[in-house]
């Protein structure tokens, strides 16, 4: 059984007695003129079906069934747009119980939900998608006089696939090691190409060309090459500016390989030598990132890390001088009034997977309080402390318009975790061998 039709399988048995699930895929979507930005399928429709069509649309029809509707083989459209499976080579293909024309969509449909009790679907996403359930449903209620019934239930059926997608089974994970390997050695080639006088888009080509070349998709995210001051801003990535000698950049680049991202951030000099104020920020960063790493085993709960990294920053920034002592005495003080918040402002790591930012709940739901949650085996998750020195009144000018993040990747495993990131310098004495090796 392949890996989808397994996972499809678990989705059926967690579903209700003769209830029915439907999934759409992504529209496409206009870009400009009659020219649309690159297709990617839904993540959750990938996940359970493989089929990486556009105008697709998955039912599970508990407790065993499982039907695609895709478009119909179509030799003019194939001629200008590519080959399509179409409903019998995709049925064959990729385990289906059915396959039908997507054509057939509402008529089917109309057949599927007769007398089925509960009808999950992925509402309110899409008005048109919505729309569509919505004249199913209707459609079946107009049978009311020959003694047919209309699914009474309505259940979210996006809470049950983020689940599943938040533990990564073996074929994920060994998907993600390759992805993970594949962006830390086009971070590598970014080190290695650089030097003063260059623009950040010369690094960011640098990164795409390695991705490819190594059979990765797409970028799974916008590259963030942000030199100089850029690096305090969070999201830059118009990617324009010339380096200067003594900048550092910081970039935020992953790929993404047969569905699943990597997000890696390395920050380093674009001379390949780290100045004083730089190294010292650049430790402390690092600093963050090992507490947090020791803070990832089963059974911690996820906030752990973000906790620890936290504290370890705010020592450092009060160490440093960037707050000044009247304001604050210990790390706690710092914590307590969030004095770390101009220097620190987003959260030490998320749920990595098909989207960058995970499917998956942060929070034990079922507990009063709603907790965070305690990290399981196959859980993957990003570890990406950070700090942002803007020029401010009482910070040491030494430090201004330097901003540090470090982002591995790691999936958490019976007794810790599995570095997927491993392959990117990290250490600043392996960047500068490299730099200098290179040069
Ligand atoms: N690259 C997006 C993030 O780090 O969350
Ligand atoms: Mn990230
Ligand atoms: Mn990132």
């Amino acid at each position: 059984m392949s890996p989808h039709a397994a996972r499809r399988a678990r989705l059926l048995a967690q579903m209700e007695p003769g209830s029915v699930a439907v999934l759409f895929t992504a529209p496409e979507v206009l870009r400009n003129g009659d020219s649309d930005y690159l297709y990617r399928y839904d993540s959750s429709f990938h996940y359970l079906t493989g089929f990486g069509e556009p105008e697709a649309v998955l039912v599970l029809a508990a407790p065993s069934q499982s039907i695609l509707f895709c478009r119909e083989k179509n030799q003019e459209r194939e001629i200008w747009e590519g080959r399509r499976h179409g409903p019998e080579a995709a049925r064959e293909a990729f385990g289906f119980d059915a396959a039908y024309p997507i054509s057939a969509l509402d008529e089917q449909m109309a057949k599927l939900l007769a007398n089925v009790p509960t009808l999950y679907s992925a509402s309110g996403r899409s008005e048109k998608h919505d729309a569509q359930l919505r004249k199913w449903l209707d459609s079946v209620r107009a049978q009311s006089r020959s003694g047919v019934t209309a699914p009474s239930s309505l259940r979210d059926l996006v809470p049950l696939v983020d689940e599943m997608r938040l533990l990564k089974d073996a074929h994920e994970q060994s998907i993600m090691l390759r992805a993970g390997e594949i962006s830390g050695a086009a971070h590598a080639r970014a080190m290695r190409a650089a030097k003063p006088g260059m623009y950040e888009y010369e690094l960011e080509a640098e990164l795409l060309y390695e991705f490819r070349r190594r059979g990765a998709q797409y970028p799974a995210y916008t590259p963030i090459v942000a030199s100089g001051e850029n690096s305090c801003i969070l999201h830059y990535n118009m990617n324009n500016r010339r380096m200067q000698d003594g900048d550092l950049v910081l970039i935020d680049a992953g790929c993404e390989l047969d569905g699943y991202a990597s997000d890696i951030t390395r920050t380093w000099p674009v001379n390949g030598k780290f100045s004083g104020p730089q190294r010292t920020l650049y430790e402390l960063v690092l600093a963050a990132q090992q507490a947090a790493f020791g803070a990832i085993e089963p059974g911690k709960p996820y906030s752990a890390m973000h906790e620890a990294a936290v504290r370890v920053l705010a020592q450092g920034i009060l160490d440093l001088g960037l707050i000044a002592r009247n304001r604050a005495a210990t790390a706690d003080d710092v914590i307590t009034n969030k004095l770390h918040l101009p220097f620190y402002m987003h959260g030490t790591g998320h749920w990595l997977g098909m989207d960058v930012h995970d499917s998956g709940a942060y929070r034990d739901l079922t507990q009063a309080g709603k907790p965070s949650r305690p990290l399981q085996a196959g859980m993957a998750v990003t570890v990406e402390p950070g700090i942002y020195v803007r020029p401010a009144q009482g910070v040491p000018e030494e430090y201004w318009n330097i901003g540090i993040r470090i982002e591995d990747d790691v999936i958490v495993s019976d007794n810790g975790y599995t570095l997927l990131s491993g392959s990117a310098p990290k250490a600043i004495a392996d960047i500068e061998a490299l730099m200098r090796d290179t040069a």
